[in-house]
């Protein structure tokens, strides 16, 4: 093998240009292609930046052309060349680099490679397994590259914004206490306290209050946080986190400022202006309107409730939901009118995965009619009351759904997106951004049977619903928001409770008792009375606002080395099995060995 001995780069591949006409160049990269012309070989050189054509002849330098002729897909090698026009016929519009080449003065092969598992271009259709499995190469690939250089650029951006903006990064611990709320804590065994063990931070929410109160005033960190939850594309065991945290600064500032780095990194990333200020609308809207708290507003299709217009109905189903307080509400698909009787069966199938018992369609035809399953149990005029309601006209499909007020949101709001989607209804270039705010500041968990904290136990709540903290803590809302794209939580944050009596009323509301709550937040509480100044902040997920950014489906995509959705590295293969000396270092002994015992 050769090396790079006495050549230095000159440039990058793809930034070679018609003004370096002439000029010698070194270019260091990766065999593309070579393409054998007989007496002329042709190869594209690529690195990050891109590809560029160089040309070797035995004429040109006959040592070169040799090696030239032995050099395969993914070789390395380092060119020195001189730049030249090509000839009008062999111009590449499609190249950024098409109507140059580089005349071979020199190759050097710097190392070899084994034919690659898959080819190093865009859409290829590889396992993701085999991708993740030879991620070095995968990354190789024109489009990874690019997705990792965005990722770049963003943090770029967002740090530019918030340096410029009074904000200090600081750095929070990986080794913290474990204080689960919320998701799974990863844990990790302590060698030199024995039986301990810390948690990796699921977000460095208690640090960078207790940094406010050190007087820090406002504190940002690109943080990597640890969930053991169940995975979905949206979702990694670690990812991470734009975390913020400011003082004596109300919701309305926060937000403001938030969406004002949001402006500034569009603009300096994608050239996007996104228009300000961002639409707000309450978590009850966003609940009672599309069923969902991360409304996708690429498209309308809200909710209509028709449960007055029903309601003195003999139909059976419905009678018995809306006897037992449920509720109906209709959706309005625009023009599907004609859809076949059996797609109609399968939307019945596919509200039944989110608990819809069943699903009512009143189809307004191009002929005048109406077609609807239940016509016998309502009759026509009612029927017509209720598309009118919908805003329904020739042409258009009423779907609806009778049930317990979650069912409907979940069922009907998940029909919403489908519906959106087998009708095109999604412009993929938008970029719909909403807040969310008030959101609830308890809901009843039926698994745990007790009040669990909606956003996390620090969030601070309206002035107005303090007195129903121990009375009615299912109708007390919290100062909190959450900031969704494209029907995807980008991020979200609170006001803070800055109070130690106030915080020990929320421990107690979701069923702390006084001594869990020392022993897991006493150090909190303890610092809440040395002069807490008010405070509040919020966390983006970075993953997910790349992922959105790019238009990519899953996180995956955006994070250099992901895990699978069983939390698996294919690669490196972890998680592994440990020696049993290492336990035995951690004090901890296999299910196998407490057995034998
Ligand atoms: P929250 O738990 O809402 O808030 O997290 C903030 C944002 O982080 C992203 N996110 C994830 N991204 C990828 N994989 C995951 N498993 C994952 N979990 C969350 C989401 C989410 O909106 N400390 C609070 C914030 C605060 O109150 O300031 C917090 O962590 O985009
Ligand atoms: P049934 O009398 O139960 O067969 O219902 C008559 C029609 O009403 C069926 O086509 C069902 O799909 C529909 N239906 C049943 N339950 C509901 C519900 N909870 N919401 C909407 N439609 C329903």
């Amino acid at each position: 093998m050769d090396t790079m001995a006495g050549l230095h780069r000159t440039q990058y591949c793809a930034e070679v240009g018609e003004a370096d006409q002439g000029k010698e160049v070194v270019l260091c990269g990766w065999v593309e292609r070579r393409r054998d012309h007989g007496g002329l070989i042709f190869i594209d050189l690529r690195d990050r930046t891109g590809i560029v054509q160089v040309v070797a002849a035995p004429d040109y330098e006959t040592v070169s052309f040799q090696k030239a002729e032995q050099v395969r897909t993914e070789y390395v090698l380092v060119v020195r060349g001189t730049v030249r026009m090509r000839d009008a016929e062999t111009v590449n519009p499609k190249m950024k680099t098409g109507t140059i080449e580089v005349r071979c003065n020199e190759l050097r092969i710097l190392n070899s490679s084994k034919t690659p598992p898959f080819y190093i271009e865009d859409n290829i259709d590889v396992d993701e397994k085999i991708r993740l499995k030879y991620r070095y190469l995968d990354l190789r690939r024109p489009e990874m590259q690019h997705n990792l250089i965005m990722r770049h650029h963003v943090k770029h951006a967002m740090r530019s914004f918030l340096n410029t903006h009074g904000f200090i990064d600081i750095e929070t611990p990986e080794l913290c206490k474990s204080t689960p709320e919320g998701a799974r804590d990863y844990l990790v065994p302590s060698r030199v306290n024995e039986g301990k063990f810390y948690a990796l931070p699921q977000s460095p929410q208690i640090f960078k209050q207790l940094l406010m109160i050190s007087g820090m005033d406002r504190y940002y960190q690109i943080a990597r946080c640890f969930r053991d939850e169940d995975l979905r594309a949206d979702r990694q065991p670690e990812f991470t986190q734009l975390d913020m945290e400011m003082s004596f600064m109300d919701q309305e500032d926060i937000l403001s400022l938030t969406e004002e780095m949001m402006q500034y990194i569009f603009k300096e990333t994608l050239g996007y202006e996104l228009p300000l200020p961002i639409q707000r609308m309450t978590w009850d809207y966003a609940m009672e309107n599309y069923g969902s708290d991360k409304p996708d507003l690429r498209f309308d299709m809200k909710f209509t409730d028709v449960t007055e217009l029903v309601k003195d109905t003999d139909f059976k189903v419905f009678r018995s939901v809306i006897d037992n307080g449920g509720r109906v509400k209709a959706i309005n698909v625009k023009g599907d009118a004609d859809i076949p009787r059996r797609e109609l069966d399968g939307l019945v199938e596919y509200v039944s995965h989110y608990g819809a018992k069943g699903l009512a369609w009143i189809g307004f035809t191009a002929d005048g009619n109406l077609k609807s399953q239940i016509k016998k149990f309502f009759g026509e005029e009612k029927l017509r009351e209720i598309g009118a309601a919908c805003g329904a006209e020739t042409g258009d499909l009423i779907l609806m759904i009778a049930d317990k007020p979650a069912v409907v949101a979940a069922a009907l709001g998940e029909l919403r997106k489908e519906m959106a989607r087998r009708m095109h209804l999604i412009d993929e270039n938008q970029f719909a951004f909403t807040w969310v705010v008030d959101f609830p500041m308890f809901e009843y968990s039926e698994e745990e049977k007790r009040y669990v904290a909606m956003h996390h136990p620090f969030t601070a709540m309206r002035e107005e619903d303090l007195d129903k903290l121990e009375t009615d803590p299912g109708h007390v809302y919290a100062k909190a928001y959450d900031l969704v794209l494209n029907g995807i939580e980008l991020g979200g944050g609170s006001l803070r409770i800055y109070q130690p009596d106030i915080q020990q009323r929320v421990f107690k509301a979701i069923g702390l008792t006084p001594e869990e709550a020392e022993q897991k937040f006493g150090f909190l509480m303890r610092a809440f009375e040395y002069g807490a100044p008010p405070h509040g902040g919020l966390a983006f997920g970075l993953d997910r606002m790349i992922m959105l950014m790019l238009k990519r489906k899953s996180i995956r995509d955006v994070i250099a080395f992901p895990k699978t959705q069983n939390a698996i590295d294919p690669m490196s293969e972890a998680p592994s099995v440990v020696t049993r000396k290492q336990l035995h270092e951690l004090h901890i002994q296999t299910e196998e060995e407490l057995v034998s015992k």
